[in-house]
């Protein structure tokens, strides 16, 4: 299981993204708002290129917004692993699955915790990942929501039963009491304020490793 360290929780965010570069977390994990997808955070793009010119980790990009041409061609230029979007954000996934190989990037699509995953199987054979929210998007902080295992359970069936390589990530909500249920479904879990509230992020990130 890999781990994806979010700084969203964190007042001084270049300041965080150097602490974690500091530890052996696999990625970083962007979380990007602009208010037309959801409340939150908003860090803007300006603010995400400082950022990102702070590590050198690669990055995991997580888009709350429903202009998805602008961001995508705005994070293509970035050191990304993944660019994900949300399902709810699109009535045309394929043209932005598309558009986020055309730069050679792996493509997420996240579902929100009342999304079915339903919806997401039509897509499953073209994309790399499903971010699985384990909160509402926007803000970090806030407690993980235990009926999305059953979703987790069902996916992780469905990708097994049908041969598919997708990586199942998990955000939201993520702590060293819940990983241990978390970790029997994602390749990935993203992990916020359990990480950035502790002084040491690296003691937080092996509470993670069980
Ligand atoms: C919520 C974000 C998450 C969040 C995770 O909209 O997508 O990535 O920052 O933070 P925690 O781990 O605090 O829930
Ligand atoms: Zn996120």
């Amino acid at each position: 299981m890999k781990i994806s360290t979010s700084f969203l929780s964190c007042r001084n965010v270049v300041k965080a993204v150097r602490h974690l570069s500091l530890t052996d977390a696999d990625y970083i994990h962007m979380d990007y708002i602009d208010f037309s997808f959801t409340d939150g955070r908003e860090l803007s793009f300006r603010k995400m290129k400082k950022i990102a010119k702070v590590t050198t980790k690669r990055l995991d990009i997580h888009l709350m917004t429903c202009d998805l041409k602008k961001a995508i061609l705005n994070f293509s230029t970035f050191n990304c692993e993944y660019i994900t979007f949300h399902l709810e954000a699109t009535k045309d996934p394929l043209k932005y699955i598309d558009m986020i190989h055309s730069y050679s990037i792996k493509c997420g699509i996240a579902i929100n915790p009342n999304t079915d995953i339903e919806a997401i199987k039509p897509y499953l054979d073209k994309i790399d990942l499903v971010l699985v929210m384990g909160v509402e998007p926007g803000f970090g902080g806030q407690e993980f929501n235990f009926s999305v295992i059953e979703k987790l359970n069902d996916l992780r069936h469905y990708l097994i039963t049908n041969k598919l390589n997708v990586s199942i990530s998990v955000d939201g909500g993520v702590n060293d009491t819940n990983i241990k249920e978390i970790s029997k479904y994602a390749d990935i879990v993203v992990a916020g304020s359990f990480v950035t509230k502790g002084e040491d992020y690296q003691e937080q990130i092996n509470k993670l490793k069980i």
